[in-house]
């Protein structure tokens, strides 16, 4: 048994990386999948990978730090399904440089896609998750949420307020059968981080500091994502899942 069947699911930022693994898996494991991103022409070809191998998948061109794209999208959702059972969260960005050079529009470019989007797709799909029989809400935060590096500073406060906001939610949406976690990466191999990883002397750092000795792959996110999309963590809400490697755990 297919442990997503006739499962309707969104996912934003998933032309590339983390979310665009989630969205596979989901589509393997029978979810119809909304792959959303800001770059349409990457939504586009991750759903038509996904329907060459048999999947379901509808693309949208979804900037989660306009209004407008997420009520359009949330409007077709509505008029193909009428209801959404999984949302992840997922589409996120940092502008690299020291805080003290940080300019008013790169703090607010941060917090528009990694903060606010995260909140306006939380609200705006509220309707559609509780036509659901049980939703399950993704926040995508980060394990920056709760450490602090140079050139992450705006980057931490964003995914530290995600994580607030997942617990909020959770009390908020309990009620209605939403259950809603954060899922918390460590260090993974993407776009975001290639040009951090490039330096040897940093990934040798990172990786010293990794109890598992490697750094992760977007599959080992999309598999901790599956399990809080699906039935298997029916008693989770309001956590949050590291999932690092035990960077985090030792000292
Ligand atoms: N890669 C890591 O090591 C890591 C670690 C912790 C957390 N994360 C988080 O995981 C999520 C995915 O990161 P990734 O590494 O896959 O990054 P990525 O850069 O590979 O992919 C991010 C995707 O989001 C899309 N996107 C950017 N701005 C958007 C917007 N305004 N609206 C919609 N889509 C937008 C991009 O087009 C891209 O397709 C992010 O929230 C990131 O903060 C990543």
């Amino acid at each position: 048994m297919l442990r997503l069947h006739d499962k309707i699911a969104l996912v934003t930022g998933s032309g590339n990386g983390i979310g665009r693994a989630t969205a596979e898996l989901f589509a393997v494991q029978g979810a119809h999948v909304w792959v959303t991103d800001v770059d349409g022409a990457a939504a586009e070809t991750v759903a038509a990978g996904i329907a060459a191998k048999g999947g379901q998948a509808t693309a949208a061109a979804m900037d989660v730090s306009k209004g407008q794209d997420v009520s359009a999208v949330m409007r077709r959702v509505t008029a193909d399904h009428g209801r959404l059972d999984i949302v992840v969260n997922n589409a996120g960005l940092n502008v690299r440089g020291d805080f003290r050079h940080m300019t008013d529009a790169d703090w607010v470019k941060i917090r528009e896609v990694n903060l606010d989007g995260v909140v306006r797709v939380a609200r705006d799909a509220f309707d559609l998750m509780r036509a659901s029989s049980g939703a399950s809400l993704i926040n995508v935060a980060s394990i920056m949420g709760s450490k602090g590096l140079r050139q992450l500073v705006g980057y931490s406060a964003t995914k530290g307020a995600v994580v607030a906001l997942t617990k909020g939610l959770a009390f908020e949406y309990a009620p209605f059968k939403i259950r809603v976690n954060t899922l918390s990466p460590g260090y993974i191999e993407t776009a975001l981080t290639e040009r951090i990883l490039r330096n040897p002397i940093f990934e040798k750092w990172l990786i010293d500091r990794t109890l598992l000795k490697r750094l992760g792959t977007v599959e080992d996110i999309a598999k901790a994502a599956l399990f809080l999309a699906s039935d298997d963590s029916a008693y989770m809400t309001g956590a949050e899942l590291v999932v690092d490697g035990g960077m985090t755990a030792s000292l």
